[in-house]
C-alpha cells in the first residue's frame, strides 16, 4: 500500500510535489551546516526554528498504511544575523532502533501477526515522535499523541529518549500543549484507553516540576488531537471519531480502520475549570470535527474559541489516498471559525470568520488567552500563507509559485517563518508579517527534500 497525499489540488498546483510531501522519505540526515540564502535575512532574527513530522514512510520494502505512522524526523533552521544553518535527523526512537537491529518491522500494521499479538499483550507500541515540538525549561521534546514525550538535544538534534517528565505522564501526552501566560504555565492532555477512557490533564509551569492536574472520564474511546486553554478553562471539542481499541491493540486491518466517524453521537463541548478539574461543564452539539485550535479567551461567563472547523472526518483518509482518486476535498472545506460558549446556559454557537480554506492556525506569542486580532494560517491546500484579521475576516496572503508549497507559519519578531518545499529541496521562508503579499524577504535553502512537517516551535537565541 502506498501512502500518498490526496490534498486539495488548487489550479496550477504541482500534484507530484503534493504527493511526495506526504510519502517520500527524508533525503539526507545531517547536523547543522550552512544553508544557501536567497534574498536578505533580517539581522534581528537570531534563534532556531524546529519542525517535526514523519521522515520515513516505510521500511524493509513495505510502505506504512498512513503518513501518521511515519517515523518522526526533526528539521531545524538556526538563524544568526543574516546567516542560517540547517539540520535534519530521524528520531532514533527505541522502536526504530529495535526494528533496524532486527532488520524487520516489529510494530504497527507492518509487523507480522504473532508479533502484533505479543505487542498487544505486553502493551508495547512504537512511539514515532512524529507530530510536534515542545520547548520547556530549556529542554526540547518531540511529541506524538499516542506516546510519551521524546527528548531531543536542541544543539545537535540527537535523540535523548522517551520521558514521563519525572513520573508525571501516565500514558500518552498530546502533540498540542498550550501556554497560558497569566498562569506562567503550559497545559496538555493525554488519553488513557481502557474500560473507561480517561482524559489526563497536565500542567507544565515555567519553573518547577510538571504535575498531573486530574482525570476526566470520556464517553467512548475518542481520538482527540488538540485542545485550547483560557486563563480559567481547558476546552475540548470531543468529536465523534471513535477508536477501535481492540483493533488498535492487535493492529489488524489498515491504519485508517482504527478510526470511525459516528456523527450520530454529536460533538461534546467539554470545558474544564483549571482550578477545579473535577467539575467540568459539558454538553453535546451537532457533529463537527477539528484538528486545530487557534486561541480562546474568557469573556464574562462566556468562552470565545477560534479553531479550524470541518464538517466531517474525511481529511484523515484523504491524507493517505493517491492523488486524483476521489473528488472529495475536505481540506478545502476547513474554515476558520469563532465559537462562543455560554457556560451558564450551556449553549454553543459558531460562525466562520472567513470562507477561505485554511489549516495550521497560529498566533503571535504572548497573544494567547487574550482577544487577539490576527491569526496566521496556511491556505489553499498549502499553496499560500497568510493572516486572518479576526475583526473583519479579511485574509492577507501570499501564494507561492506552482512548484512550491508551504506549511504552518510561526510569528517571530515581526516576521513569519515557515518551512516550504519544492520537488527537490526544502527551504525556510521568512516574511515581513506586515507585508505578507510581497512574498518572502528571504529563503534559506536545504540541498535536499524534507517531507511534510506538521508543527514546530521557535526558540530565540
Ligand atoms: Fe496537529
Amino acid at each position: 500500500m502506498v501512502a500518498a497525499i490526496k490534498m486539495p489540488v488548487p489550479a496550477g498546483a504541482d500534484v507530484q510535489l503534493l504527493h511526495q510531501l506526504w510519502s517520500k522519505d527524508l533525503a539526507r540526515e545531517h547536523g547543522f551546516e550552512p544553508l544557501e540564502i536567497e534574498g536578505t535575512l533580517p539581522a534581528n532574527l537570531r534563534g532556531t526554528l524546529y519542525r517535526n513530522g514523519p521522515g520515513q514512510f516505510g521500511q524493509f520494502g513495505r510502505r506504512y498504511d498512513h503518513p501518521f505512522e511515519g517515523d518522526g524526523a526533526i528539521t531545524a533552521i538556526r538563524f544568526d544575523g543574516g546567516r542560517a544553518q540547517g539540520a535534519s535527523k530521524l528520531h532514533q526512537t527505541t522502536g526504530l532502533r529495535e526494528e533496524r537491529a532486527a532488520g524487520t518491522s516489529l510494530y504497527g500494521m507492518a509487523a507480522p501477526w504473532h508479533r502484533r499479538i505479543r505487542n498487544a499483550v505486553r502493551g508495547r507500541g512504537k512511539n514515532t515522535a512524529n507530530t510536534s515540538v515542545m520547548a520547556w525549561q530549556g529542554r526540547l521534546f518531540a511529541l506524538m499523541e499516542a506516546g510519551k514525550p521524546t527528548e531531543v538535544n536542541p544543539l545537535d538534534l540527537a535523540t535523548v529518549g522517551e520521558t514521563d517528565l519525572g513520573g508525571v505522564v501516565r500514558s500518552f501526552f498530546s502533540a498540542h500543549p498550550h501556554r497560558v501566560e497569566s498562569r506562567k504555565a503550559s497545559y496538555n492532555f493525554g488519553l488513557t484507553y481502557g474500560r473507561q477512557t480517561l482524559l489526563e490533564l497536565y500542567e507544565l509551569p515555567d519553573t518547577g516540576a510538571a504535575r498531573h492536574l486530574g482525570s476526566v472520564p470520556l464517553a467512548g474511546p475518542p481520538m482527540l488531537h488538540d485542545f485550547i486553554a483560557t486563563d480559567t478553562h481547558l476546552i475540548f471539542f470531543v468529536s465523534p471519531v471513535r477508536v477501535n481499541v481492540p483493533r488498535m491493540l492487535v493492529q489488524v486491518g489498515r491504519f485508517d480502520q482504527l478510526f470511525q466517524w459516528k456523527p450520530e453521537l454529536g460533538t461534546e463541548i467539554l470545558c474544564i475549570p483549571i482550578a477545579d478539574p473535577g467539575h467540568p461543564v459539558r454538553f453535546s452539539v451537532d457533529a463537527f470535527y477539528q484538528w486545530h485550535f487557534a486561541n480562546a479567551f474568557d469573556r464574562g461567563s462566556e468562552l470565545v474559541v477560534d479553531y479550524v472547523r470541518y464538517a466531517g472526518f474525511r481529511s484523515f483518509n484523504e491524507m493517505a489516498e493517491a492523488p486524483g482518486t476521489k473528488t472529495a476535498r475536505d481540506y478545502d472545506q476547513a474554515h476558520y471559525h469563532r465559537a462562543v460558549i455560554d457556560l451558564r446556559a450551556k449553549t454553543f454557537r459558531s460562525e466562520p470568520l472567513s470562507d477561505r480554506g485554511c489549516e495550521f492556525p497560529t498566533l503571535e506569542p504572548g497573544a494567547e488567552g487574550r482577544a487577539h486580532t490576527r491569526a496566521f494560517v496556511a491556505l489553499d491546500g498549502l499553496r499560500s500563507i497568510g493572516a486572518i484579521d479576526t475583526t473583519t475576516g479579511v485574509v492577507t496572503s501570499h501564494t507561492l509559485e506552482a512548484t512550491a508549497v508551504i506549511s504552518e507559519p510561526l510569528f517571530v519578531d515581526g516576521h513569519l517563518v515557515a518551512l516550504g518545499h519544492t520537488r527537490d529541496r526544502a527551504f525556510a521562508a521568512v516574511y515581513d508579517a506586515a507585508r505578507i503579499p510581497d512574498g518572502p524577504v528571504a529563503r534559506a535553502w536545504f540541498d535536499h527534500h524534507v517531507p511534510i512537517t506538521f508543527h514546530g516551535t521557535y526558540v530565540p537565541a
